[in-house]
C-alpha cells in the first residue's frame, strides 16, 4: 500500500505560522511494494495546484497569501502501479509585515545601571472584556528580554525563552499563540519579561543591556468574533507594569529567584510607558525551533551532605528542576547545580566560573510546585537546601530546541552505544535556540567553530533545518564588511579581540560554509545554498586575502597570519598550552582554505555559476599544492608533524598519488606512537577516523575508536561520562579533575559536543550510510566492519523516508539488511566488493568476509 509518510510546510508537520510569501512543502511516501516509484504528486493550496515529482521544498506559487489566514494544503500522490494516497496539512500566515497596532511598552520609571547583572524581571498586566462569541483569538508577541505570558492564570504556549535568540539589532522574532480557548468574558493578561540575552548579563564578561536598557514588550491580541468582526488591541499605556512580581531575579547564568508569597493583586502597579528602542530590528514570524521541555528526568539517588541534599539524575543535561513541595509560608529553598561532585559528595561548581546557576524559591503555605522559567542550567547533580527530603519530590525537565530526532545508531559495543547517547545528549544540551558551546558555565554562546565541526553529526541525529537556517540568517546579518564572521553568532556583546573576526578565522568562520553544506547534504534543499552563497563567497574571499597577505609566490596560499589571531588546533590534547594549539594555525588555516574554497566551488557548480566554480577550484588546488610543497617534503612527510596536520590534507584530498600513501603511513606511525590515542583538536577530530579508514586503514581507525586510554572517546565513557567533554582528560578514573593550573583550567566543561563529531563516522562508515546526492536522493550503503564489532545498525529519516543499514557478522558470514525509501536509490556495497543498485524496499544480502578484516588477514 502507498501512503504519505510525512508532509510538511516550512519543515513542520503542524503548527506552522509563517511570514514567507512562498512557503515550501516537502513530503515523503512509503510503500510495502518493492521497487515502488513515485509517479506524480499534486499539491494544492486554495486554487493553486502544481504537479510535481520533486519531494523537497516545493515553493507555493499561487496568488498572494493574505496575513492572519489559515490555509489548507492537500497532497495527492500516485506510484508507478497506479496506487494513490493523500494527506492534508494546514498552515497559517503571520503578520506578513502588517504594521503593529501595539506599541513597545516598558516601565518608564525603571532604570538599572548596575554592571554584570540582569535586571529585575518586569511584569505587565492588562484586563479586558469580551462580550461577543469568539471564533478565534491570536496573540502576536515579542520582547526585549525573554517573556512568558499568562492569560487568565494559564500559561500561553509551551515555549521557553521566547522570543528566542537572534541578532537583535537586525532580526527579532515574534511568536503567534492560538488563545481561542483561553478567552472568557473577563480576562487578564500577565506577562513577565526577564533580561534574557537582550538586556540581561551575557558573555563571560557579563556585559548587560546589550540590545536594550530595560525590558520592553510588544504584544497584539487579535480576536475574530463569530459575527465576523475583528478586534485588535495591543500593548499601550493602558497596560500596567511593576517589578514587584514573583520573579525577583532572573539571569541566564545565575539562575532565578521566585517568591511565591507575592500576590500580584496586592503589589504596586504603575501605568506602562511607551518605549523607544535603541535598535530597529525587522520583526518576523518565528522561523527557528523553539525551546521546549522534552524528557523528564528523575533522580537516581539522593544523599545527605554537609551542604544539603544532593540528587544525582544519572545524566548530564541542560534544563530545569521541577519540585513538588510541602512547605511553610516564607520557607526558602535553594537549588544549586553542578556537572560533577567533589570527593566528599558535595557539588563541584569550580568550573561554572561566574555562573551562580542557582534557583531560589520562597514558598507559600502548603503544597506547591516550582520550576524555573527564565533561566536554565547544565547539570547532572543538584543540591537542595532549606527543606527536608520527605517534603520535596524532585524531577527535572530537559530543555532544548524542538529538533526532531531522526537518526539512530547502535552496535554490539555497549561503550560505543553510550558514546552515541553522549553525543545526542550533548547536542540536545547545546541546542538552546542557537547552537551553543556548553550549557553550564558563563558562556553558552553561539561559538561558530563548535557547530562547524559538529554539523554533519547533528544532521544525522536531528532534523536541523529550521534551527540552523535561523541561526545562519543571524550569521549572514552579522558578517562583517570585510567578509569575516564573528566568532560567536549572535555576537551579542562578544567582540574580543575585535580584529579577529574582521580577519576571518579558519574553522570558526568556516561555519558559514560547513553548516549550510551539511544541511544541504542531509536535507537536499538548494535554497540554503542560494540564500547564503553571497555570505560564503565574501568569507572565502576574505580567507584568500588574509592568506595571501605579506607573502609571495606559492607562499601566498599558506595562511600564516599571526597565530594569536587564530584558534588553530584548539584543545589538541598532545600539547597542553592554548598558545601551542594556536601555533598550529598555519596548517589548520591553510587546509581550511583548501577545503572551503573547494566546497564553494562545488556549490557554485550546483548553482550554475561556472566562472566562480572555476575560480574557487583553482584556489583550492593551489592551496593544496602549496601545503604539500611547502609544509611537507613533497613526498607525504610533514616538516613538522602532528596528527591534525596529516588528517586535514588527507580528508580534504590535498595529497596526490604516492605522496598520499606516504602521508597515510606517516599518520599511522604517529597514531601508533601515541598508542592509538587522540592527538587532534577541534579541526582534526571529526576527520581522523575517515583519514585512516578511507585509506585502507580501517583496522587502525577501529583501534582508535575503541581505545579506552586517555585521550580517547571511550576513555570518557569508561570514566562514566554521560555527555561529551570539552577536554579529553576532564576527569580521571576516580572522577576527579586532574587538570592543574596550566592556563586552560578555566576551560573544563563536561558538555561540549565538538569532539562528538565522531558521530558522523559511526553513521557513515560503521553503519555505512552515505549520501551521494543531496537529501539521499541517491545514497550508498557500504559498511566498514571492524575488529571488535559483531553488529551495527544505523537508521536515518531522510527527506525521502527512512534509510536503514544493519549488519551482523557470524564467523566469516556477513549479513546486511538495507531499507531504501521510495523516491531514492541505493548502491549497496558489501565488504567482499560486490555491489548492486537497489530501488525502494527492504533487502537482505550476504557475503563472506575476506581481507577487510584483520583477523581474516592474519589467519
Ligand atoms: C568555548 C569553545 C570555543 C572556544 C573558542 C571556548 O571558551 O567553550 O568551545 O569554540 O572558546 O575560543
Amino acid at each position: 500500500m502507498l501512503k504519505v509518510r510525512k508532509f510538511t510546510c516550512e519543515n513542520l508537520t503542524y503548527g506552522c505560522v509563517t511570514d514567507e510569501p512562498h512557503p515550501c512543502f516537502s513530503f515523503s511516501v512509503d510503500s510495502d511494494r518493492q521497487g515502488a516509484k513515485l509517479e506524480k504528486a499534486v499539491l494544492t493550496v486554495g486554487n493553486w495546484s502544481t504537479e510535481t515529482t520533486r519531494q523537497i521544498a516545493v515553493p507555493y506559487a499561487g496568488e498572494e497569501l493574505q496575513p492572519f489566514t489559515t490555509y489548507e494544503a492537500l497532497l495527492e500522490v500516485r506510484d508507478d502501479a497506479g496506487e494513490t494516497a493523500h494527506s492534508r496539512i494546514s498552515f497559517e500566515t503571520g503578520r506578513m509585515d502588517t504594521p503593529w497596532k501595539a506599541r513597545w511598552i516598558t516601565d518608564g520609571s525603571y532604570t538599572f545601571t548596575e554592571k554584570k547583572v540582569s535586571p529585575v524581571p518586569m511584569n505587565f498586566r492588562y484586563r479586558f472584556k469580551t462580550d461577543k462569541k469568539v471564533k478565534s483569538a491570536r496573540i502576536y508577541a515579542t520582547a526585549m528580554g525573554i517573556y512568558e505570558i499568562l492569560l487568565n492564570g494559564e500559561k500561553v504556549g509551551d515555549e521557553y525563552f521566547a522570543p528566542g535568540f537572534t541578532s537583535y539589532k537586525t532580526r527579532l522574532q515574534y511568536q503567534t499563540y492560538d488563545v481561542t480557548s483561553h478567552i472568557t468574558r473577563e480576562n487578564e493578561l500577565n506577562v513577565v519579561a526577564g533580561g534574557g540575552w537582550a538586556v540581561g548579563s551575557f558573555v563571560f564578561t557579563r556585559k548587560n543591556r546589550i540590545s536594550a536598557d530595560r525590558q520592553a514588550l510588544l504584544l497584539e491580541l487579535r480576536i475574530t468574533y463569530a459575527d465576523g468582526s475583528v478586534s485588535v488591541t495591543g500593548t499601550d499605556t493602558n497596560w500596567e507594569v511593576t517589578e514587584e512580581g514573583n520573579y525577583r531575579e532572573a539571569d541566564i547564568y545565575d539562575g532565578e529567584t521566585y517568591d511565591a508569597t507575592v500576590c500580584l493583586d496586592k503589589i504596586n502597579w504603575r501605568k506602562a510607558a511607551l518605549e523607544k528602542l535603541k535598535i530597529r530590528p525587522r520583526i518576523f514570524a518565528a522561523s527557528g525551533a523553539p525551546v521546549r521541555a522534552h524528557e523528564t528526568l528523575f533522580p537516581k539517588s539522593c544523599s545527605r551532605t554537609v551542604k544539603g541534599l544532593v540528587y544525582d539524575f544519572g545524566q548530564n543535561f541542560a534544563g530545569v528542576v521541577e519540585l513538588s513541595i510541602r512547605a511553610k509560608k516564607g520557607q526558602k529553598i535553594i537549588v544549586s547545580h553542578a556537572e560533577i561532585l567533589n570527593p566528599d559528595g558535595t557539588l563541584n561548581t569550580d568550573f561554572l566560573r561566574t555562573a551562580t546557576a542557582r534557583a531560589t524559591y520562597i514558598c507559600r503555605e502548603g503544597v506547591q510546585k516550582y520550576s524555573p522559567k527564565l533561566t536554565y542550567m547544565g547539570f547532572r547533580y543538584i543540591c537542595i537546601e532549606g527543606i527536608a527530603q520527605e517534603d520535596v519530590e524532585v524531577s527535572a525537565k530537559a530543555l532544548y530546541s524542538d529538533v526532531e530526532e531522526q537518526g539512530t545508531f547502535c552496535c554490539s559495543s555497549s561503550k560505543l552505544n553510550r558514546l552515541q547517547s553522549n553525543i545526542t545528549w550533548s547536542a540536545k544540551s547545546n541546542f538552546m535556540d542557537i547552537p551553543t558551546d556548553c550549557p553550564q558555565r558563563d558562556e553558552r554562546m553561539g561559538w561558530t567553530g563548535d557547530i562547524a565541526v559538529f554539523a554533519p553529526t547533528a544532521c544525522w541525529n536531528f532534523n536541523m533545518s529550521r534551527f540552523l537556517d535561523k541561526w545562519l540568517s543571524d550569521m549572514e546579518a552579522e558578517q562583517l564588511p570585510t567578509g569575516g564572521i564573528p566568532n560567536t553568532i549572535p555576537a551579542q556583546g562578544y567582540g574580543f579581540p575585535a580584529t579577529m573576526p574582521a580577519m576571518a578565522i579558519e574553522f570558526w568562520g568556516d561555519a558559514c560554509i560547513l553548516v549550510p553544506w551539511a544541511l544541504y547534504q542531509a536535507e537536499g534543499d538548494k535554497h540554503v545554498l542560494e540564500k547564503y552563497y553571497p555570505m560564503m563567497k565574501k568569507y572565502v574571499d576574505a580567507c584568500r586575502f588574509w592568506a595571501g597577505l605579506f607573502s609571495a609566490g606559492k607562499h601566498r596560499y599558506i595562511w600564516n597570519t599571526p597565530s594569536m589571531l587564530h584558534f588553530g588546533d584548539w584543545v589538541a590534547p598532545d600539547v597542553p598550552q592554548m598558545s601551542q594549539w594556536q601555533k598550529r594555525s598555519k596548517w589548520t588555516a591553510t587546509a581550511s582554505l583548501c577545503n572551503t574554497s573547494g566546497i564553494l566551488s562545488d556549490i557554485a557548480e550546483i548553482l550554475g555559476m561556472g566562472q566562480d566554480a572555476e575560480k574557487y577550484r583553482k584556489i583550492s588546488k593551489r592551496t593544496a599544492d602549496a601545503y604539500c610543497s611547502i609544509l611537507t617534503d613533497g613526498n607525504g612527510k610533514l616538516k613538522e608533524e602532528f596528527q591534525t596536520a596529516y588528517v586535514l590534507p588527507l580528508y580534504f584530498g590535498m595529497f596526490d598519488g604516492p605522496a598520499k600513501e606516504k602521508a597515510v603511513d606517516n599518520l599511522v606511525r604517529l597514531v601508533k606512537k601515541n598508542d592509538y590515542c587522540i592527538g587532534t583538536g577541534f579541526p582534526g577530530t571529526p576527520y581522523i577516523l575517515f583519514a585512516l579508514a578511507d585509506n585502507g586503514r580501517a583496522d587502525e581507525a577501529y583501534r582508535m575508536l575503541l581505545n579506552e586510554k586517555c585521550p580517547s572517546w571511550l576513555y570518557e565513557v569508561k570514566c562514566g561520562a554521560t555527555t561529551i567533554w570539552e577536554r579529553w582528560d576532564g576527569l580521571d578514573e576516580k572522577g576527579v579533575c586532574p587538570i592543574g593550573d596550566d592556563g586552560t583550567d578555566q576551560m573544563i566543561s563536561y558538555n561540549h559536543y565538538a569532539s562528538g563529531a565522531v558521530g558522523d563516522f559511526l553513521y557513515r562508515r560503521v553503519a555505512g550510510i552515505e549520501a551521494r546526492k543531496p537529501g539521499y536522493k541517491r545514497f550508498k550503503i557500504e559498511p566498514v566492519p571492524g575488529d571488535g564489532l559483531t553488529f551495527a545498525k544505523g537508521s536515518v529519516e531522510t527527506p525521502y523516508g527512512r534509510i536503514v543499514s544493519e549488519w551482523k557478522r557470524e564467523g566469516d558470514k556477513f549479513t546486511v539488511h538495507a531499507e531504501v525509501p521510495v523516491g531514492s536509490q541505493c548502491t549497496l556495497k558489501l565488504p567482499d566488493g560486490t555491489a548492486e543498485i537497489l530501488e525502494s524496499g527492504r533487502y537482505e544480502r550476504h557475503c563472506r568476509l575476506t581481507g577487510t578484516d584483520r583477523q581474516e588477514r592474519e589467519r
